[in-house]
């Protein structure tokens, strides 16, 4: 296994899934870790990782001197290539202006790390060029003894650096992001070759492992599970039904917000198809009822969390000997509030699974995709034997279509947006356009517009359609969706759907505007 030492950068969590994707297990961990904690991690290698600081700083971050001391090979990545040559006795210049984007590098020397890799050749020296991703202003100016150079750019002459004897290697490129194009066969020649790490990071072995700490942690008693029929509470669901069958009791929440036949796909998947014990709480008109007369957002998420609670609890107070709640939390959201809770962060999410249990259930948890990231959970859903559409879903948010009708929510909004919405991603199905895009929605637009069929003068409903593209949901580009899918997708919904006279396609961009209409 491989340990990546956190110097707060974007692209830590990348290295960390480029590694699993090589089937080897790897952690990422704060900068400052201590000797004793990287000896009982016991990895067969070290990564030090970007970040967002300058080495000439002197309260800058640096890596924990036995880094280079207990005979493990290392790689420095961007940040940590600096810090690794600043703290070995080599030289880091500072620059305000910053290198960004696309560059070529002449391989020098070939190492274990670029060893038979290479995109082009140069034909002046023979040499293999590399095309490669950069992101940064300071660079490293002289290497420590015993270095060498191993690749350079006219703009950055020490692009990278190795102490081939004690396996340290530098790169001032990433080669976690896909720019970079052989950037995953140089992590796989420092993983594999380099550090002898071994393969067993697949998802029947995850499953196995996991099957067997739960086993161990539950022992025969029981454990409580919210299901939402999103991913991570569905792969957990299966798991903990593979690992400790009867035990495990789940309760779906039915707040009728959810999509077009979501609430019997999630029965029919897991009570019928699985043979999970699911209690379903058809809970649509407490939430209505609550929800009546309140136009505000943030008001309408709170009603919606705050009474899922209610029900949750009401239903769990009920279940007699239960020990456990299982919660479907993942990798980065451990990640995360272990950087908010240091101060390291530099995105925060306050992370909300199920809220408040009653203190007297005194459940503890259970979180069996704690280590995992969310392209690891689906994996393990599709080896679980969950059907594949399930688990390739767009994310939906926890208040559903709360917050997809604008202003007051009505049942008559509510069925009217779930027909549209349908409607919209069967077609992105089958013009091949649903997983093109990261997301893709209808939302109700509580306004009336004029329209005309055949003589007759409408006067009804507005839908809007939102489809977007993004990586990490905190940016995303409206879809270029094709105009004759928009065409067919607005005339069905017109003439399918009483109560619709207009539909519209949002083309705004995150940022300014968000995902979700509200
Ligand atoms: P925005 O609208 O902020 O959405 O651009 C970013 C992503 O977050 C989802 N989202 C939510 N998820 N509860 C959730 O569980 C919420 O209140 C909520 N609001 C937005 C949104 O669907 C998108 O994927």
């Amino acid at each position: 296994k491989i340990l990546i030492l956190d110097f707060g950068s974007q692209y830590t969590q990348l290295i960390a899934r480029r590694v699993r994707e090589i089937g080897v297990y790897s952690e990422i961990r704060a900068f400052d870790i201590t000797e004793a904690e990287i000896r009982e991690y016991a990895p067969n290698g070290i990564i030090l990782a970007g970040g967002p600081e300058s080495v000439i700083e002197l309260d800058s971050p640096r890596a924990p001197q036995c880094v280079f001391e207990l005979g493990l090979p290392v790689l420095g990545i961007c940040y940590g290539m600096q810090t690794m040559a600043e703290q070995l006795g080599g030289a880091v210049e500072g620059s305000h202006k910053r290198e960004f984007g696309y560059a070529q590098v002449h391989i020098d020397e070939e190492t274990a790390l670029f060893k038979d890799i290479k995109d082009h050749v140069d034909f002046e020296t023979d040499k293999g060029l590399l095309d490669v991703w950069m992101s940064h202003g300071d660079k490293v100016a002289r290497v420590p003894p015993e270095f060498t150079v191993t690749a350079s750019t006219p703009s950055c002459p020490i692009a990278a650096m190795a102490w081939e004897a004690k396996r340290f290697y530098g790169v001032q490129f990433h080669p976690e992001v896909t720019h970079t194009r052989q950037g995953q066969r140089i992590l796989e020649h420092f993983v594999l070759d380099i550090c002898g790490a071994e393969k067993w990071w697949t998802p029947a072995q995850i499953i196995e492992d996991q099957i067997s700490r739960v086993r161990e942690q539950v022992g025969d008693r029981h454990v409580l599970l919210g299901l939402s029929g999103g991913v991570d509470s569905s792969v957990v669901a299966a798991l903990l039904h593979k690992a400790i069958g009867d035990q495990l009791t789940c309760v779906f929440v039915d707040n009728g917000l959810l999509r077009k036949d979501e609430g019997e796909q999630v029965m029919e998947t897991f009570a019928r198809h699985m043979g999970v014990k699911v209690i379903r709480v058809d809970a649509e008109e407490l939430f209505l009822t609550k929800l009546a007369g309140e136009a505000d957002p943030e008001a309408k998420r709170k009603i919606i969390g705050n009474t899922f609670i209610d029900v949750f609890d009401a239903e769990a107070a009920k279940i007699e000997g239960v020990d456990f709640l299982a919660q479907g939390t993942i990798y980065p959201d451990v990640i995360e509030s272990a950087a908010a809770k240091t101060g390291k962060a530099h995105v925060i999410k306050s992370h909300h699974n199920v809220g408040g249990l009653p203190e007297t259930m005194k459940l503890t948890l259970v979180e069996p995709l704690r280590e995992l990231f969310k392209d690891e959970v689906r994996k393990l859903g599709v080896e679980l034997g969950l059907p594949y559409d399930m688990v390739y879903r767009h994310p939906f948010p926890g208040p559903g279509l709360g917050v997809r009708i604008l202003g007051e929510v009505k049942k008559e909004y509510a069925d009217i947006l779930r027909e549209a919405d349908a409607i919209f991603i069967e077609e992105l199905h089958k013009a091949d356009w649903y997983h093109k895009t990261s997301q893709a929605f209808a939302v109700f637009l509580p306004v009336k517009s004029v329209g005309v069929v055949g003589d007759a003068r409408r006067y009804e409903w507005v839908i809007a359609l939102r489809a977007v593209e993004t990586i990490d949901f905190m940016t995303a580009r409206w879809a270029h969706l094709p105009y004759e899918l928009l065409e067919t997708v607005s005339n069905r919904i017109i003439n399918e759907i009483s109560g619709v006279s207009r539909v519209t396609y949002d083309v705004s961009s995150k940022p300014p505007a968000t995902i979700e209409w509200e």
